[in-house]
């Protein structure tokens, strides 16, 4: 006797068609919602600067990336995730030049809110770009965190930040209690019904930042950050984070990086279910993509709309990615995604 297929366990009658393989697939949908844009800004506002490490990315002054920002905002741009990179501007122990009138964050985020009066414009709050040291938050003599004062400071930027202009504050310190310090300070400073806490709450100690610390010239100068981001391998941490940070107010959460973290996203998301969970596709992620289709291992857009969906499938809303420009104008062309 054949074996014969229970009716019940036929699944090739749910997806003969792209209609019906669709609703199977509704959260995998991507739109322009669902995409931020990492932005690097520096002083010189006639510089474009292309990032080795980063093929296709540049770091712009703030009139060339008016140039460059109109046109994805015209193809459906929603938002930017906004890092300030100096060189010539002096790196302290305390990040002077994290909030200073110089700063090139603080100085373009009047003019993007002019500009683009319906774009949504998110700040990465940290210190590592503007301290000596290039860690995140303020140390002691020994080398290890002051805890205490890094929030304090942190909380500093975030709150000039949004005077500046900025809806959403997203501090990538990982310190503990920042979340909370912001919150303070926002709603002391009347913004606490203004400007959203997006916390990079699960971000590890990975491999997969080294272009971005080119791009953003933070590397640590000495030890690394393995005392203040996650260890790989933890499996409870993320939740334990998550769970401290929406009790202190965040408005939104953030695993950091993906590919190799999905399970962590899943469990972050099925935890805290009613809190956009933003996903971000660091440096190391997009060189690695781009160098594969490059090389021909795959067809880009092929690629990435798989790594892309799989992401929404796995518990994403927002993914934050340097490929937004191109997807966004893949979109315009009516290309499936
Ligand atoms: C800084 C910061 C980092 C990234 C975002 N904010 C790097 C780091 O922690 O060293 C990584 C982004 C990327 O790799 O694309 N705190
Ligand atoms: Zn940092």
């Amino acid at each position: 006797m054949p074996f014969t297929v229970e009716k019940k366990h036929i699944l090739h009658s749910s997806i003969f068609n792209q209609t019906l393989r669709d609703w199977h697939s509704l959260k995998c949908d991507i739109t322009p919602k669902n995409l931020m844009y990492p932005v690097f800004i520096v002083e010189d506002d006639d510089a474009v600067q292309p990032i080795s490490s980063l093929p296709g990315v540049s770091r712009f002054g703030i009139n060339k990336l008016k140039e460059h920002l109109d046109n994805v905002v015209r193809n459906g741009l929603q938002s930017v995730l906004l890092f300030g990179v100096i060189d010539s501007l002096p790196k302290d122990e305390f990040a002077s030049n994290a909030d200073s009138s110089k700063n090139p964050v603080i100085r373009a985020l009047p003019l993007l809110r002019k500009w683009y009066p319906n774009l949504t414009i998110a700040c990465d709050v940290c210190l590592c770009p503007y301290t000596s040291h290039g860690h995140c938050g303020v140390l002691n003599s020994d080398g290890s965190i002051n805890n205490a004062a890094s929030i304090d400071r942190i909380s500093d930027v975030a709150l000039s930040y949004a005077k500046a202009g900025a809806h959403i504050v997203a501090p990538s310190d990982m310190m503990d209690g920042r979340i909370g310090a912001i919150k303070e300070k926002l709603i002391k400073n009347d913004f606490g019904n203004k400007v959203a806490v997006l916390s990079y709450t699960a971000k590890f100690a990975s491999n997969f930042y080294g272009p971005f610390r080119d791009a953003a010239k933070s590397a640590p100068t000495f030890g690394d950050r393995k005392c203040y981001q996650l260890p790989t391998c933890s499996a409870g941490l993320p939740v334990r984070a998550a769970h401290r940070d929406v009790q202190e107010g965040a408005d939104m959460l953030m695993v950091k990086p993906v590919m190799a973290y999905m399970d962590v996203l899943k469990t972050v998301k099925d935890a805290y279910p009613n809190h956009p969970m933003f996903v971000y596709q660091v440096s190391g992620e997009y060189a690695m993509i781009y160098w594969a289709a490059q090389k021909g291992v795959f067809d880009l857009r092929v690629a990435l709309t798989e790594i892309l969906s799989s992401l929404r499938r796995a518990g994403a809303d927002v993914i934050i990615t340097y490929y937004t420009p191109l997807i966004l104008e893949w979109l315009q062309l009516k290309h499936k995604l």
